[in-house]
């Protein structure tokens, strides 16, 4: 028996990137996937097409992670058609970098609201149902800057930062209900998020790292299922660097 096999999984902004990487690694390990993004209509078709392949089952909700409101109907309708929630990925996340002094109060609310008001909607909506039935595993994608800052990142620091912060007060919240939460804090990977750099800032970048490589999706996506299974039991309110040595 495969190690999710039977678990259902949510994962948000699940549609590309990191969090396709996750969907497609825990429906490896078995698991039945559901995915909210806000991607067009066709991507997310395509991705619940590619983990359906996988001969688990997939469901696509199109939502926007800053509204408890949709949150709150996404985990209706996973728990009316699975009839459970095992595992919630808080993965939706956006950037829009600038200095402080060149940064708009609408570019600080957004990514506020994209990247953490997104992980209190979801971690809401998905809590009662983990207590219902008596388990349940949370992992938030953070970042190595919400630990070590970043010029440039002040609005995405902050709310990487206070993800760590929700983790660690929520995990200390529901341990007694048998209910795991913990966060990853990758270092740079490789996605749509980050191939806006130029060829000299990757080469800075890489030299910097000990492991002299960029991350791929799936080197965080290994590190999720592991904290979805019971392997990780035992580890609660952790945060996981997975930044190939960049942040120790
Ligand atoms: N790429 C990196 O180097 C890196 C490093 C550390 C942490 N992270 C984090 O990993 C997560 C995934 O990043 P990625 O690199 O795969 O980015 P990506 O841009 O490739 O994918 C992000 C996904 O989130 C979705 N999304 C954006 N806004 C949303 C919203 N309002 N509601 C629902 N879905 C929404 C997008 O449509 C997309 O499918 C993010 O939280 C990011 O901050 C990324």
């Amino acid at each position: 028996m495969k190690v999710l096999q039977n678990k259902v999984a949510l994962i948000t902004g699940g549609a590309r990137g990191i969090g396709k990487a996750i969907a497609l690694e825990l429906a490896e390990a078995g698991a039945n996937i559901a995915i909210t993004d806000v991607a067009p209509q066709p991507e997310m078709e395509s991705t619940v097409n590619e983990i359906k392949s996988l001969g688990v089952d997939a469901l696509a909700i199109h939502a926007d992670a800053v509204s408890f409101a949709q949150a709150q109907q996404a985990v209706d309708q996973i728990v009316e058609y699975f009839k459970r929630l095992d595992i919630l990925v808080n993965n939706a996340g956006i950037t829009r970098d600038g200095l402080l002094m060149r940064m708009s109060e609408e570019d600080w609310d957004l990514v506020m609201n994209v990247n953490l008001k997104s992980v209190f909607n979801y971690t809401k909506a998905a809590i009662r149902p983990m207590m219902n039935q008596k388990s349940g595993k949370i992992v938030n994608i953070s970042s190595v800057v919400g630990v070590m800052g970043n010029a440039g990142q002040s609005n995405y620091s902050a709310s990487k930062a206070g993800i760590i912060g929700f983790t660690k007060s929520i995990a200390k919240e529901v341990a007694s209900r048998n209910i795991q939460v913990n966060a990853i804090a990758p270092g740079y990977v490789e996605t749509a998020m980050t191939e806006k750099l130029t060829d000299d800032q990757r080469k800075l970048l890489t030299d910097a790292i000990p492991l002299k490589r960029t991350a791929q999706p799936k080197d965080i996506a290994n590190v999720v299922k592991f904290l979805s299974s019971p392997d990780s039991d035992y580890i609660t309110g952790e945060v996981i660097n997975v930044n190939g040595g960049l942040y120790m």
